[in-house]
């Protein structure tokens, strides 16, 4: 196999045979992109954004769809095989589901999901699931308007719900994520499970990390798994482990004695699950990041899409870059250690 170099790429940087996995210094296998293609949101989540935005990132600093398509059949040679893609809020991106088509077509992807607040949901859905999504993950905090309203700063609950209805109609695999705030909407726990048992589908709580950007996280503020699940065992009796749980995947997922729907429990704040972890992310800009709490940033934009007059790199550099991001990752986050550093960027400028 020719090994190309790039003329724009760090030439200190080793080539690498395409065929090699993404394995970082502990074993972990990289095999899950998270692509986020856009930082912009219709809302404004008090756990994620600021409540005023400066500005988020101009058209021309957005990674293209061709050059996510080019990266993401890179990698799925080197062995990533799952691609989620994230925001902001994904579907801001203007014909989202143009990307998702052109995934659609890479050898290896076994799975195309997509996580998103549902705003815009209800009238897009045909056109991704023509594209070929397999999995979409909505957001729901609460169902009620004003907690809604109090943690997103926006109206909209019923066109959130409007989505979500129209993501359990279509043949997608639906999940609802939901994040509770303990002054906020603990007591929207039992609601949403209803809720989502209703619907026939699997509602994941997720601890609140510290990733917002007014800085506002206080332990005080997390509602843990395990209190989730203490409160869930009262109402419906003893959990079982569900049989589909992947131990790769950061939720602890089971089932009610009724098999009807199911729960799942991320816990990145109280049970790390960094040993485990296999996945790589993007940013819209093009960043590579090993790490939801990482402080360092691998950039690709640049010879995936270089200036005028600069020629196109080979695969194998846009290779390298994701070996140095994945070689470069630590053993856990730190969250709990004393001189732990939240990332300068929030949720929203990562990518969920
Ligand atoms: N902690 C945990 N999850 C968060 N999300 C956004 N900000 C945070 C945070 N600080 C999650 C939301 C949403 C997904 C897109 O990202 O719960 O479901
Ligand atoms: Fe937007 Fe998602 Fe952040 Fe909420 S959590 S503000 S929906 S990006």
């Amino acid at each position: 196999m020719p090994l190309v170099p790039c003329s724009l790429a760090n030439p200190t940087m080793e080539f690498q045979n395409l065929e090699s996995q993404l394995i970082d210094r502990f074993g972990r296998v990289h095999t899950s992109l998270r692509v986020s293609v856009t930082d912009a949101c219709n809302i404004r989540c008090r756990y994620c954004m600021p409540e005023s935005v400066e500005g988020f990132l101009p058209q021309n600093h957005l990674l293209s769809f061709p050059s996510i398509t080019r990266l993401v059949s890179v990698l799925a040679q080197a062995g990533v095989n799952k691609v989620r893609l994230t925001g902001g809020e994904p579907l801001m991106r203007p014909k989202l589901w143009e990307l998702v088509a052109q995934l659609a077509e890479i050898k290896g992807l076994r799975q195309i999901a997509l996580t998103t607040n549902g705003m815009l949901l209800a009238s897009q859905l045909d056109q991704f699931v023509r594209a070929g999504l397999t999995h979409i993950n909505l957001s729901l905090d609460t169902l009620r308007e004003p907690a809604f309203r109090q943690i997103s700063r926006r109206d909209g609950l019923d066109r959130v719900l409007e989505g979500i209805q129209a993501a359990v109609e279509s043949p997608l695999k639906v999940r609802i994520n939901a994040l509770l705030l303990r002054d906020i909407n603990l007591d929207d726990c039992l609601p949403l499970i209803h809720y989502a048992r209703k619907l026939g589908v699997v509602i994941r709580f997720i601890e609140f990390m510290p990733l917002d950007a007014n800085r506002s996280w206080s332990q005080s503020q997390v509602v843990t798994g395990s209190e989730i699940r203490r409160l869930v065992e009262d109402e419906f009796g003893p959990l079982a482990p569900s049989d589909h749980s992947d131990p790769s995947q950061p939720a602890k997922d089971y089932l009610f004695q009724d098999r009807i729907g199911g729960i799942g429990f991320i816990s990145p704040v109280s049970e790390p699950f960094c040993s485990s972890c296999n996945r790589l992310r993007l940013t819209a800009d093009g960043k590579f990041r090993n790490c939801l709490f990482g402080r360092e940033e691998w950039d690709v934009k640049s010879i995936l899409e270089p200036s005028e007059g600069g020629s196109p790199c080979s695969d194998e550099a846009i290779l390298a870059v994701a070996k140095k991001c994945v070689a470069n990752k630590h053993a856990s986050h730190g969250i709990s250690e004393t001189h732990f550093q939240p990332p300068e960027r929030a949720m929203y400028q990562i990518g969920g």
